[in-house]
């Protein structure tokens, strides 16, 4: 059988398996956690979301892949983290935040390519969106052209100010939804980035879904084993 369509067959609910929930395992935890003296953020939602209305933003929403020179300011990164993985309610085993996502388990952690965001060195940092604060992971000058590698050459995400990148933790989502999960995954990734595009154009910034990217290199990159932890999904963002 294809291998896709043997995925989508074997995710139907007659095949899963008992969950780790439903047996009592006790929950991992909703944020990998991450050492490094943190960086506070602005407190979202910020002035720097403008006033656009929803319905504005749908309507000019487009993939933009061309950035201007002016660095993104914090306080706008600060929103495009919130709109997109932002937390609004901590509960025992659940979050509740600005995107949905199946049974509230937000799969995933966020990492920045960070090229040019005042105030913030260049390089690799992730988002702890329970506290709303960034670390950095190393500082790396030369970020943008290396991402634009790995995303198969693509010259254009060298030039972003910042590229968004969502790395799937599938056993936060695997404990309470066994196989089907893995759908799960793909779905709620696609919102969390839907939701980057939205808002950026609240702010004149513009942000490309990316999924041409070297797996393997990628995930070397940002240090994860592939397995438990993986890239998923990106889109490099800047003012326009
Ligand atoms: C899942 C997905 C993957 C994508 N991957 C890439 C990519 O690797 N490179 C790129 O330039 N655009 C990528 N795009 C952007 C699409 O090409 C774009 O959405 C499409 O051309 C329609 O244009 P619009 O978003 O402006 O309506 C991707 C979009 C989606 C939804």
């Amino acid at each position: 059988m294809n291998i896709g369509r043997e995925f989508y067959e074997k995710t139907k609910y007659p095949y899963l398996s008992q969950s780790d929930q439903s047996k009592e395992l006790p929950p991992p935890p909703l944020e990998t956690p991450q050492d490094g003296p943190a960086i506070d953020l602005p407190q979202p939602p910020t002035t720097a979301a403008g006033n656009t209305s929803v319905a504005n933003g749908i309507n000019r929403r487009r993939s933009r892949r061309e950035f201007g020179s002016r660095p993104l300011a914090l306080e706008e990164l600060s929103w495009l983290l919130w709109a997109s993985q932002g937390v609004q309610e901590k509960g025992e085993i659940r979050t509740v935040r600005t995107v949905p996502s199946a049974g509230g388990r937000h799969p995933f952690d966020t990492y920045l390519a960070i090229a040019k965001v005042a105030g913030l060195a260049p390089g690799l940092y992730r988002y702890l969106a329970l506290s709303h604060q960034l670390v950095s992971l190393r500082e790396d000058p030369e970020i943008g052209a290396r991402l634009a590698e790995i995303c198969l050459n693509q010259e254009w995400v060298a030039s972003a100010a910042v590229t968004f990148i969502w790395a799937a933790v599938p056993y936060r989502s695997a404990w309470r939804y066994s196989e089907r999960a893995w759908r799960y995954l793909f779905l709620d990734a696609g919102h969390v980035c839907h939701s980057l595009y939205l808002a950026c154009e609240a702010i004149r910034a513009g942000c490309c879904a990316v999924n041409a990217f070297d797996d393997d290199t990628l995930n070397r990159f940002l240090d994860l084993d592939g397995v438990n932890r993986f890239a998923i999904y990106l889109a490099p963002a800047g003012p326009r």
